[in-house]
């Protein structure tokens, strides 16, 4: 008997479980003639500031440009430095550069893959003006020792909450950590829409100001036809806000399901010569996007996995200094050791809701028999 395949994610159960409602939530808004900032964009932004424990939420077009929009806010632009990870989505940097700053790599920590505080400061010039975290994989960067040295260096920080929905960091929720917090909603993501949108978080009200006018081509507040800030076309529409709305109330259930998928496969592998996903510290919490391992052999081992159709994936094989578009910028390899070694290394197994214990076991039954 064949054994069933178990993907890497599975965006139809949840689909399925939710398509009447959803449906319904879509074909109102669109019935609205609102396709705009309308009441499902309004009533969204309230309810994703009060999951996300902070006191505003500016939705947007994507994850990319929550990012933008975040640093254009903060007042990052032109001449700028921004440190940030190399070991992330590129969308992280292709912001920065749409922002008009210039990023600066610092090297990541080989426990958590997530930036260095260590090296970060050390890449502190006078230039730069921002830090730029990104809480890879759902677990939260070092945001304690990134508050204390942008405090200390009069910078902002802008989390990129991309893979991180509702995971804790002290007892605070990533987002309402740094000066504003950019999600992605992007349809695989914990929180997804059925298409692309995002939203910037923050406890700054002048701040939220400021998104709310450069997501909208930079308009002054309840004038039509007067513009204090160089914005852009960057919001959400009606219909995503009216689908994130059914699905967010899902959320929490599902990041605990996520979270205990995650607690069977620490179980499981034991004695697997694999390294897990990191222990979160007291008071912290991972919201596990996907499940990442270190494998030695990990090519080997992906291709083994795929044989026995089990799904996995690379996030990511190539760090963003290595990238073709950054060619001409100067990086070195050698300056990274850390985000080499886990591009190397890492590999994402099965992560959903729905993941049940049985399919946890074959995904580590089959890791097991790749290195007996
Ligand atoms: C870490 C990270 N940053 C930014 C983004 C950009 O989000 P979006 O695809 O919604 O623009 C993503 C999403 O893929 C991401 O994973």
């Amino acid at each position: 008997m064949t054994e069933q395949p178990v993907p890497l994610f599975n965006l139809q159960t949840q689909h399925d479980s939710l398509k009447q409602e959803i449906n319904d939530a879509a074909l109102k808004a669109l019935n609205s003639m609102k396709w705009l900032l309308g009441p499902e964009t309004e009533a969204f932004e309230k309810e994703f500031a009060q999951m996300t424990g902070t006191k505003y939420a500016v939705s947007c077009s994507s994850g990319a440009s929550a990012i933008q929009i975040a640093l254009a806010a903060a007042g990052i632009g032109n001449g700028d430095e921004v440190i940030t990870t190399p070991f992330t989505f590129v969308a992280t940097t292709t912001s920065v550069t749409l922002a008009g700053a210039n990023f600066v790599f610092a090297d990541i920590d080989p426990r958590t893959y997530n930036i260095d505080p260590k090296d970060v400061k050390r890449k502190i010039t006078k230039k730069t003006k921002a830090i730029l975290p990104v809480h890879l994989y759902g677990y939260p960067a070092d945001m304690t020792q990134i508050m204390k040295i942008a405090k200390d260096a009069g910078l902002k920080v802008i989390e990129d909450c991309a893979q991180s929905h509702l995971a804790l960091c002290n007892g605070v929720m990533t987002g309402g950590i740094g000066d504003a917090g950019a999600f992605s909603f992007y349809p695989s993501k914990n929180l997804g829409a059925c298409g692309d949108a995002g939203a910037i978080t923050t406890n700054d009200g002048n701040v939220a100001e400021l998104c709310r006018s450069i997501r909208h081509s930079g308009r002054a507040k309840d004038k039509a036809y007067e513009y204090d800030h160089e914005g852009s076309t960057l919001r959400m529409d009606e219909v995503q806000a009216a689908i994130l709305r059914v699905k967010m109330r899902h959320l929490k259930q599902w990041t605990e399901n996520r979270n205990r998928a995650a607690a069977l496969y620490a179980e499981h592998l034991k004695g697997i010569p694999v390294t897990p996903p990191p222990q979160t510290p007291h008071n912290w919490s991972q919201s596990f996007y996907v499940y990442t391992i270190r494998a030695e052999k990990r090519d080997a081992l992906m291709e083994h996995l795929k044989k026995n159709n089990i799904g996995c994936a690379v996030y990511y094989p190539v760090p963003l200094y290595k990238q073709p578009v950054y060619k001409g910028l100067g990086f070195k390899a050698e300056d990274f050791p850390h985000a080499e070694r886990a591009a190397e290394e890492v590999l994402s197994i099965p992560m959903f809701p729905e993941l049940t214990e049985c399919q946890v076991q074959r995904v580590c039954k089959v890791i097991r028999s790749f290195y007996e």
